[in-house]
C-alpha cells in the first residue's frame, strides 16, 4: 500500500471516530440513573436560574433561525445573474441602526431577568432557614447546624420546603460548592465566609439523594470531593436530627468491641465518636453516626464492611494525594491526611475497626 493510500485511511477513521464518540459518551451518559443536571431544578434556587437559562436558550434559537433563514433566502433571492450588478449598501444609516438597535435590545432581554436571580438569590436569606456551616477540606466536605448542635460529614439533611442557608468556608484551599439540581456554584474560600441559601421542593417521597461536589479544583483528588443530599418531610428530618444528636451506640459484637478499643488508640488522634474517649479531634470526619451514612470517603465509595477494610487499609489507593508525606503539621489549623494502616496494625485489626464502624448507626 502506498503512503498516501495508508493516509486517506487513517483519515476516514479519524472523521468516523469524530462522528461516533460523541454517541457513544450520549448512550454512556443516558445510562447514569441520577445525573448532575442542571436542567431538572429541585429547589427555588436552581428554578429561577432554569428561568433565565430558557430565556437565554430560546432568544439564541429565534437569532439561529432567523439568521439561517435570511441567509438562505438572500442567497437565493440574489444569486448571480446575468446582467445584474450588486447595490452597495456601505454606510446605508437606516441598516446601521437597525443592526445595532437589534443585538441591544436582545441582551437587555437577557440582562433583566439575569440581573433580578442575582439581587435575589445574593439577598438576605429567609429568616426562618436553617443554617448549615459547610467547610471544604482536602478532599471532604463538614457539614455543621450550630443551631441543632450537629456534626457530620459529605451527607448533608435538608427539610423540603424549609429554606436552608449554608455558610460556607474552606480550611485549606479554595473549593466550591455546588448541587446541580439545588443550590450553587459557590466558592469556599480560607478566611472568608459566603452564603447562599435554596429551599427545596417537596421531594419528601424521594429516597435517592441528590449528588453534590467540589467544582474548584483544589488537589489532587479534586474529583473525589463528593457529597450528597438527603431531602426530608418534617418528620424524617427530625427523626435524623435525634439519631445524629444521640451519643455513639455501644457495639454489640465482640469484633466490634475490640474494634472500639482499638479505635480510641489508633484513630482519636484526627476522629470524634461522641460518647466514648475519642472525642477530643476535629481533624477528620466526625464519625459518631458513620454506620447511618450511604458512602464513605466523601462520596466515593459505598458504605460496607468490605469498603471500610479497604479504606483503612490504605486510603491513597482510593483518593490519590492523601499520602501521609503531604501532612503539613505545623499548618494552622494543621492539614492532616489518613494513613495507610496496613502498615501498623494487622488486618484482623483493621477488619475490628470496620466491624465497629458499621456498629456507629
Ligand atoms: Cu475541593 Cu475541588
Amino acid at each position: 500500500m502506498t503512503e498516501e493510500a495508508l493516509l486517506r485511511i487513517s483519515q476516514r477513521w479519524a472523521r468516523r471516530l469524530l462522528i461516533l464518540a460523541p454517541a457513544a459518551l450520549t448512550i454512556l451518559f443516558a445510562a447514569c440513573s441520577d445525573p448532575q443536571t442542571t436542567i431538572e431544578p429541585r429547589s427555588d434556587m436552581t428554578e429561577a436560574i432554569q428561568g433565565v437559562y430558557e430565556i437565554v436558550f430560546w432568544l439564541s434559537m429565534f437569532v439561529f433561525v432567523a439568521i439561517m433563514l435570511l441567509t438562505l433566502w438572500l442567497a437565493v433571492r440574489y444569486r448571480e445573474q446575468p446582467g445584474r450588478e450588486a447595490i452597495q449598501i456601505h454606510g446605508h444609516q437606516r441598516l446601521e441602526i437597525l443592526w445595532t438597535i437589534i443585538p441591544v435590545a436582545i441582551v437587555l432581554i437577557m440582562l433583566v431577568p439575569t440581573w433580578q436571580v442575582i439581587a435575589d438569590t445574593t439577598d438576605t436569606p429567609p429568616e426562618n432557614s436553617m443554617v448549615v456551616e459547610a467547610t471544604g477540606k482536602q478532599w471532604w466536605f463538614e457539614f455543621k447546624y450550630p443551631d441543632l448542635g450537629i456534626t457530620t460529614a459529605n451527607e448533608l439533611h435538608v427539610q423540603a420546603g424549609r429554606p436552608v442557608h449554608v455558610k460556607l468556608y474552606a480550611d485549606d484551599v479554595i473549593h466550591s460548592f455546588w448541587i446541580p439540581q439545588l443550590a450553587g456554584k459557590v466558592d469556599m474560600v480560607p478566611g472568608h465566609e459566603n452564603d447562599l441559601w435554596f429551599t427545596p421542593n417537596d421531594d419528601s417521597a424521594r429516597e435517592e439523594a441528590y449528588l453534590g461536589q467540589c467544582v474548584e479544583f483544589c488537589g489532587a483528588s479534586h474529583a473525589n470531593m463528593r457529597f450528597r443530599v438527603f431531602v426530608h418531610d418534617e418528620a424524617g428530618f427530625n427523626a435524623w436530627a435525634e439519631n445524629e444528636l444521640s451519643d455513639a451506640l455501644e457495639p454489640t459484637t465482640e469484633l466490634g468491641q475490640l474494634g472500639a478499643t482499638l479505635f480510641v488508640v489508633r484513630c482519636a488522634e484526627c476522629h470524634t465518636v461522641r460518647g466514648t474517649a475519642a472525642s477530643i479531634a476535629d481533624f477528620g470526619p466526625d464519625l459518631t453516626h458513620i454506620g447511618s451514612r450511604e458512602t464513605i470517603a466523601a462520596g466515593i465509595l459505598d458504605n460496607n464492611f468490605e469498603n471500610l477494610v479497604k479504606w483503612i487499609s490504605n486510603p491513597a489507593e482510593i483518593k490519590p494525594g492523601i499520602e501521609p508525606e503531604n501532612d503539613i503539621i505545623d499548618k494552622d489549623p494543621p492539614l492532616r491526611f489518613m494513613r495507610a494502616f496496613e502498615d501498623e496494625i494487622s488486618a484482623e485489626d483493621i477488619q475490628a475497626i470496620a466491624q465497629y464502624l458499621t456498629e456507629l448507626k
